[in-house]
């Protein structure tokens, strides 16, 4: 019998992670301080990160031990399967092995919990007493609320205003983990109520929620910040999806052709994806792709610029590809891959030339997404149904060119609360978006005269 899944037991489980930052054949740019021009140092982010993660954010030590009271959370779900998606190959009929990394076996349902539970473990002890954070489409959001009910924080969640609406089980799951879920832009912050003042209708943006909840963080001593996606930190943590992988894969004896997983600030496809750029740096031959969305395509047509992570421009400055801080993208129903920048790890490959971008409008998601779920039976979150579709589109490239191909891709996430989704989708109301240069052009002015990386 041919397997389907390729399971870890329990003591196989990774016990470090995989820090890229001892590999990178050539140096990132650092972050600035924006009045100053100069690096910031780990004492600059004091107020906002406990001094624990800000060492690991700065870290270049290739592997880092995860802490005993962390592996004995990620034992709840993981090590998560690895599994072979043989329908969808069968209805796809190209010569393709296709394999996933099932991150939506988490509690919350998503990748996101990898970094939540350490983050809210390292600030606890630190001792930190509560959480701040911004969610988009409320993964990370829930994610961080069950970690800090783990360690007993308390946690604040900034929810961008579009997805609270569309999605209210996902704040109902935050209430149920015993977090405050406030929707973005709100009155509750300096940075909020100036974004209400010029537009009460806003819809919100990560942007918008990371500038309400780091201030609202930074206020408060016995508070810190958390952020879900775009550091170094969270990138670390999530490398252990790419570690599993690699022990499955030499488990069954193969090795992917190509990695993929989609982008938003690029943590699930950098915790898939970096143990392989490793073994690319080494030599292996592997390709490695990121899959955005058309309507916020960072990798895509941004430039490679020096960029504030929020839009209050409170954080540092980060080189990585950007749209722009005050970019607003179109409230797609994939929220979670509605940010304006891109992790500076991942800008960094990406401007190396180790891996590459793509992007996908939402019809064609949500087209691959009911392909999967029909065949597969899992409903994919819709951020997950972009790399479905770049999956869809590497099949169909291997088939034109009579090449067999193993592929393996990040299934970030679970879409059963995001099902008015694809109600929209099926009932023909969600629309195409047609991203204009113009818009572009007119959010980067908001970065003219930055440094430049
Ligand atoms: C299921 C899922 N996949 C992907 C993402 C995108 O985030 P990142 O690029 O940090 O993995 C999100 C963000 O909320 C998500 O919920």
């Amino acid at each position: 019998m041919e397997f389907s899944k390729v399971v870890l037991a329990d003591n196989e489980i990774p016990r470090q992670w995989y820090n890229i930052q001892a590999d990178l054949p050539t140096p990132m740019r650092p972050p600035l301080h924006p009045g100053t021009g100069k690096p910031v140092g780990p004492d600059d982010l004091a107020p906002v990160f406990p001094m624990n993660l800000i060492e690991q954010e700065v870290s270049t030590q290739r592997w880092i031990d995860i802490p005993e009271e962390v592996l004995e959370k990620y034992l709840i779900w993981r090590p998560s399967p690895l599994c072979r998606a043989r329908n969808f190959e069968k209805l796809l009929n190209a010569p393709v092995k296709i394999y996933y990394k099932n991150e939506g076996v988490s509690p919350p349902g998503s990748h996101k919990p990898n970094t939540a539970v350490p983050q809210a473990y390292y600030n606890k002890v630190f001792g930190i007493k509560r959480l701040s954070t911004e969610t988009g489409a409320g993964q990370w959001g829930s994610a961080l609320s069950m970690a800090c009910q783990m360690f007993g924080l308390e946690c604040r969640v900034f929810m961008v205003k579009v997805s609270y609406e569309q999605k209210p089980y996902r704040r109902l799951m935050m209430g149920a983990w015993g977090a405050e879920c406030i929707p973005s832009p709100s009155n509750r912050t300096q940075a909020g109520r100036k974004i209400l003042e010029a537009d009460p209708d806003c819809p919100g943006s990560l942007g918008i929620a990371i500038s309400e909840a780091i201030e609202d963080a930074v206020m408060d001593p016995q508070a810190r910040y958390s952020l879900g996606s775009v550091l170094n930190h969270v990138l670390l943590h999530q490398s252990i999806i790419g570690l599993e992988a690699q022990k499955q894969f030499e488990k069954i004896g193969e090795y992917p052709d190509v990695v993929l997983g989609c982008a938003g600030g690029g943590s699930n496809f950098a915790g898939i994806s970096l143990p392989y750029v490793r073994d690319k740096i080494h030599g292996k031959n592997v390709s490695i792709v990121a899959a955005e969305p058309a309507s916020c395509p960072t990798l895509t047509r941004g430039p490679f610029a020096y960029d504030f992570g929020d839009t209050a421009m409170t954080t540092p400055l980060l080189a990585m590809y950007t749209l722009g801080h005050d970019f607003l993208p179109e409230p797609i129903h994939a929220g979670g891959l509605r940010y304006h920048g891109m992790a500076p790890i991942v800008s960094h490959l990406a401007k190396e030339g180790m891996i590459e971008a793509r992007a996908f409008n939402q019809l064609e998601t949500f087209s691959a997404g009911v392909k999967w779920a029909r065949s597969e039976g899992f409903i994919p979150a819709p951020e997950t149904n972009h790399v479905i579709a770049a999956v869809v589109q590497e099949a169909e490239r291997a088939k034109q060119e009579g090449k067999e191909k193993v592929i393996l891709f990040n299934w970030s996430g679970h879409g059963i609360i995001d099902l008015p989704a694809y109600d929209a989708f099926l009932s023909g109301k969600l629309v195409q978006h047609e991203l204009g240069d113009e818009e572009i052009k007119r959010a980067l002015k908001s970065i003219e005269g930055y440094p430049k990386p």
